[in-house]
């Protein structure tokens, strides 16, 4: 049994992540100042006797026994990391020394999540791993993506200086139960809009593309990844190479969910980067990984979900 700290593990992603781990037998810290995680994300996995919740934030040190560390915590959002942009910075910076720091002493194996974001608005696409990206490093989505790239640099370091065993994976959009019903991502925004009868609201002229992995899919890679081979430090792209138009999600979520709404055209926000798609070539071969989830399976799950907390 590894002991196995998941900074932000009451977020989206590292709360599907500590279900997976406690599901097949590790010993799973979650680690979370709930700045945009909740308990009601871990509450069922509380009386468990392999699962221990601690608030704290990653800004500061922390001196625990693991042998791995899977460190998420990050507000992942544009409307919740650009709340307190320089909190951002230092939650992506401070936060990777902290834990970095961490992994040293106790000789524990680390993974960053790291994000596509660090591919700015690319040139390439698909983005491969080895494109070093496109990215305006005073913009208003800087706090993110520069932390995110610092945080990066800080992995290869500590892996070239100190030998340190690491993982980093660069994740696309992705989308699932327990996203945040107002983070302003199109997924839940289309599909919170759709409940609740509201028009879908469509950035620019809904030609722009993203590519969209559900949770399920991109936990698994994630598990992959720090499973992989000592030597595999990547990055490594995880997310769905199937690319689709706002107009596209939004007519699908709008079949789905059915009701009067319609799609409503607004101006596009700065930096909005027009087209986003993973090249996964290198997780199929190092990790044996693609995605398996449909869209609509997925997109299926995810609004029975809104549903039901929306009624709430
Ligand atoms: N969801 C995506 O599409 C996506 C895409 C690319 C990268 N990522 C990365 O994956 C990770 C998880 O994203 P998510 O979608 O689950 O977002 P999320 O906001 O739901 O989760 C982030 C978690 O980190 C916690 N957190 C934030 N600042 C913290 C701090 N200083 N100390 C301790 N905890 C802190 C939050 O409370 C939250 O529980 C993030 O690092 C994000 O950058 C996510």
């Amino acid at each position: 049994m590894n002991r196995v700290l998941v900074t932000g593990g009451a977020g989206f992603l590292g709360s599907h992540l500590c279900d997976r781990l406690v599901g097949r037998g590790e010993d799973v810290l979650c680690v979370d100042n709930f700045f945009t995680g909740s308990k009601r994300n871990v509450a069922h996995l509380l009386e468990h006797p392999y699962f221990e919740l601690m608030r704290h934030d990653v800004t500061f040190p922390l001196y625990v026994e693991v042998d791995r560390i899977f460190n998420l915590a990050c507000p992942a959002s544009p409307i919740h990391y650009q709340f307190d942009p320089v909190q951002t910075t230092k939650t992506s910076v401070h936060g990777a020394i902290n834990m970095l720091g961490l992994a040293k002493r106790v000789k524990a194996r680390i993974l960053q999540a790291s994000t596509s974001e660090v591919y700015g608005d690319p040139e390439v696409h698909p983005q491969p791993e080895g494109y070093w990206g496109r990215v305006n490093p005073v913009g208003i989505r800087s706090c993110y993506d520069e932390g995110k790239r610092c945080a990066e640099t800080l992995f290869f370091d500590y892996w070239r200086q100190h030998k340190l065993q690491i993982k980093v994976v660069r994740i696309f959009n992705t989308y699932g139960p327990r996203m945040h019903p107002d983070d302003g991502r199109v997924v839940s925004n289309f599909i919170c809009q759709a409940i609740t009868g509201k028009d879908l609201t469509i950035y620019g002229d809904g030609s722009q593309t993203r590519s969209f992995c559900y949770v399920d899919d991109l936990v698994d890679g994630m598990m992959r990844m720090m499973d992989s081979r000592a030597d595999l430090t990547g990055p490594v792209n995880l997310g769905n190479p199937g690319e689709f138009t706002m107009i596209e999600l939004a007519e699908k979520i709008l079949s789905l969910v059915g009701g009067p709404s319609k799609l409503r055209f607004m101006p596009l926000p700065e930096d909005d980067p027009r087209q986003r798609r993973p090249d996964i070539s290198l997780a199929g071969a190092e990790l044996d990984w693609k995605p398996k989830v449909a869209l609509e399976d997925g997109l299926k799950e995810t609004v029975a979900y809104f549903r039901r907390v929306l009624a709430q």
